[in-house]
Parts: structure tokens; C-alpha cells; sequence
């Protein structure tokens, strides 16, 4: 492996790798004995705001034995229109890898191939493959497995989320029910390419969640559609709330990649009964990400 772009470009045996080795750093947290960024500086482009993401590269680097140096578009001359080619060549000969958050996914897949160091997508509006994996570690801890499990997305069906999780469903083989509005679900393109019949569609969130084993939700305006007050008006019956609930499997338990709307995607009362789960899940990327370092550093 020599970056981590996509979901969509990984196989099983990559994600099951990835998640073993996350779940041995995890085990072996303040005592690790390979440092594998020792003497390395990994720099952090970012164009959108994080805060789960950003500290735990920064932390996840370090306990690496690398140094991590966060850039936002602000602090460099991308910000001012210097092409992102220029910026990765530039970079690949100072750094030894990067670990991009920023809109296009072309973005990314340029920068890894003219700085020829090892990049991470940190999110786009394509895919956000580090936190799948984050969550994928959650539901082995609290499920054992995927396997013959059912799991659902209540929100909006073609964001990078969805897409991300969709294409771990293909890899993996697990039972994905999507509920989003008719105006926010995956094209038929998309569904053509992914070619994954485990993966239903369904504009009915009751369908998706009955006899769910997992149900994961998202903001219903990814970052760069805030205001779009039409495309929020169309979720209004796609809250994780208790009621939708009802349906699903005895011992669920619910995902949020936060940052989390109360009263939006989901109500406060569902949060809290599962934030044990969602807080989990959010340190869970830490360890998912250090594996993913530890995967990539040379
Ligand atoms: N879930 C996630 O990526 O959170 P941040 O936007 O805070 O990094
Ligand atoms: N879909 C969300 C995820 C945030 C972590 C967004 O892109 O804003």
C-alpha cells in the first residue's frame, strides 16, 4: 500500500489488515516497541475545519516517533491559488508524507502522484476511508464481527460518508440498507460501477433500520453546503430518534462520525444512550489512523 486515497481502492484483506493492526497499537497504547516515523515529518494540508481528525494525526504521528506540521490553506500559498501539483512537488522533497482534508478527491489523487510521498485522504467530498475504518474497528469491538449483520444509513445518501461505507459493504460483504431522500441518493452510475447487491437503496428509514444491527448517521449538510436550507428541508423524516429505533435489532448500537446536530440527524436523547459507542468510535481514529501511518511509513 503506498497511500490510503479511498475505500473504494482498498481490498478486504487491506481493511482486515489495517484493523488488526489498529486493534494491536490500540492494546499497546504508551508502549510501543517499533517507532516507525522515527526522524519523519509528516505535514497535515487542511481546507476544511476537523477537530477529530486533526488531533489525532497530530497525536497518532507522534506516538509514531514522527513530527507532524499542520498547514491550513490560510498558511500556504494554496490558499492564494499555487496549484496543488506545485504544492506536492514541492512538499514530497521536504516531507515524508502528507495527509490531505480538502474538497476534490482529484486533489488528492494529484497530490500523491507528483509528490511521490505517502498521502492520506483526510476527507473529501468523495470518500472519508479514515474514519470508515475507525468505524469498522468500533463494530468488531462491539459486535465481534460484520458478518450477517444488517447494517443501516439514515441521511444523506451520496455523501462521503455513504460512499465510503457503501464501498466497505462491497469489499466486506456485509448488508447495507441506505434510507436517504429521493433527491440525495447514490446516481444509478454509481450503483452500476459499485455493483454491489448487498447495498439497498430505500427512501423509507423505518425499512432500512428494521432489525438493524447497526445504525449510523451523518450531518445532513457536509462541509461546504452550509446554508442549502433546501436540501436540510428535505431530511426532516430522517432522524435517528427513538421512535425509528423501535425497529431495530435488540443490542444495536448507533454510529456518528461527528461532529453531531442535535435535533437534527439525531435527537439528544439517542446521542447520550450512545455515546459510549460514538465517543468510542471517535478515539477509535486514532488508532485506525496510527495504523494506517504505521502501514505507510518507509
Ligand atoms: N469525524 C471527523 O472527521 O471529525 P472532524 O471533522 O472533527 O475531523
Ligand atoms: N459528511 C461530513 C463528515 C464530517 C466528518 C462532512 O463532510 O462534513
Amino acid at each position: 500500500m503506498k497511500h490510503l486515497l479511498s475505500i473504494e481502492e482498498l481490498s478486504a484483506a487491506a481493511i482486515v489488515e489495517l484493523l488488526d493492526s489498529a486493534a494491536a497499537l490500540k492494546a499497546s497504547r504508551g508502549r510501543h516497541e517499533a517507532l516507525p516515523l522515527q526522524g519523519q515529518t509528516w505535514a497535515l494540508i487542511f481546507t476544511k475545519s476537523s477537530t477529530r481528525t486533526r488531533v489525532s494525526f497530530e497525536v497518532g504521528i507522534r506516538e509514531l516517533g514522527g513530527a507532524p506540521m499542520f498547514l491550513s490553506k490560510n498558511d500556504i500559498q494554496l490558499g492564494r491559488g499555487e496549484p496543488i501539483i506545485d504544492t506536492a512537488r514541492v512538499l514530497g522533497r521536504m516531507v515524508h508524507g502528507a495527509i490531505i482534508r480538502t474538497f476534490a478527491q482529484q486533489d488528492v489523487v494529484d497530490f500523491a502522484r507528483h509528490s511521490g510521498i505517502p498521502t492520506i485522504n483526510a476527507l473529501t467530498d468523495d470518500e472519508h476511508p479514515c474514519q470508515i475504518l475507525a468505524d469498522l474497528l468500533t463494530v468488531r469491538e462491539k459486535l465481534g464481527t460484520w458478518e450477517g449483520r444488517k447494517i443501516a444509513w439514515v441521511g444523506d445518501g451520496f455523501s462521503n460518508m455513504t460512499i465510503s461505507w457503501m464501498w466497505a459493504a462491497k469489499h466486506l460483504g456485509f448488508e447495507l440498507a441506505v434510507a436517504c431522500p429521493p433527491d440525495y441518493a447514490p446516481p444509478a452510475d454509481f450503483l452500476e460501477k459499485l455493483a454491489a447487491p448487498q447495498v439497498s437503496i430505500t427512501h423509507d428509514p423505518a425499512v432500512a433500520v428494521k432489525g438493524a444491527d447497526v445504525i449510523n448517521t451523518d450531518v445532513w449538510l457536509s462541509m461546504g453546503q452550509e446554508g442549502q436550507a433546501e436540501k436540510e428541508a428535505a431530511f426532516g423524516p430522517y432522524q435517528v430518534n427513538a421512535g425509528l429505533l423501535s425497529g431495530a435489532s435488540t443490542g444495536h448500537i448507533v454510529l456518528h462520525c461527528l461532529p453531531a446536530y442535535r435535533g437534527k440527524e439525531i435527537t439528544e436523547e439517542v446521542l447520550e444512550a450512545h455515546a459510549d459507542t460514538i465517543f468510542q468510535e471517535a478515539e477509535n481514529r486514532l488508532h485506525a489512523q496510527k495504523a494506517i501511518l504505521a502501514a505507510l511509513a518507509r
